[in-house]
């Protein structure tokens, strides 16, 4: 089942929950919340006292996807915050079996995120303890990227990945995800949508979040409402 993630890094920040809510009514299911400390990525946004917030505003799930150095130092707040799943990246953790280890130990689904550099056979040790693999498909710092094609490939390793190790983790998706391209996205395999741009960049999120999320589903081939 493909579901769409609303990236918040796009909303209308004065206004976050009611812009949350929109995007849950257009169908969004869980919300990205795109975490970044100006070291690891060349830009600052985000962190656990906007999720504790969030938790507040909204039922639907949360998902950090934390851009940032010494992820574990950070992994407790987001859990006392109230974050569901947390996503640390293979280029920014020295010691990932153990991050992801703290994430699940703090009753958070754990996630690895790749950079577009990254190659997704790098995770083939660690694919049995998470919950889904983040590709990205720009690089991290910015909403509102182009996308970048061979992450089409990097889904279908995965795919294959998964098949060959007998697991069930899911695919996520995150960068320039749009009415352009996520039909390629959706029949490569992935099924968590990130989007922020194509859901809040108009100021529309439910009409737009529909409406993306409709194209999804109609790629995937599921029946759409
Ligand atoms: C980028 C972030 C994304 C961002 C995606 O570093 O990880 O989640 O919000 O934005 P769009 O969908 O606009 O490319
Ligand atoms: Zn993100």
């Amino acid at each position: 089942m493909v579901e769409l993630l609303p990236s918040i890094l796009s909303a209308d920040f004065a206004h976050l929950a009611d812009q949350v809510a929109a995007a849950g009514r257009g169908g969004g299911t869980v919300v990205h919340v795109d975490v970044m400390d100006g070291h690891f990525v060349p830009n600052i946004t985000l962190g656990p006292p906007l999720v504790k917030s969030l938790r507040k505003a909204t039922r639907l799930t949360i998902d950090c996807h934390l851009m940032i150095e010494n992820a574990d130092e950070f992994i407790p707040a987001f859990a006392e915050a109230g974050a569901d799943w947390i996503s640390v990246h293979y280029e920014a953790c020295r010691h990932l079996h153990r991050t992801l280890q703290l994430i699940a130990q703090h009753g958070m689904k754990p996630a690895v995120v790749v950079n577009p550099a990254t190659r997704v056979d790098f995770l083939v040790d660690i694919l049995p303890m998470v919950h889904h693999v983040l590709v990205m498909s720009v690089n991290p710092g910015f909403g509102g990227q182009k996308f970048i094609d061979f992450s089409l490939d990097k889904i279908r390793r995965l795919v294959d990945l998964r098949q060959e190790l007998g697991l069930a983790f899911r695919i996520e998706v995150d960068g320039g995800v749009a009415h352009d391209t996520v039909a390629r996205v959706v029949q490569a395999g992935a099924d968590l949508l990130v989007a922020g741009n194509a859901v809040f960049g108009a100021g529309q999120p439910e009409r737009d979040a529909r409406s993306l999320l409709a194209a999804a589903r109609e790629a995937a081939g599921e029946q759409v409402e």
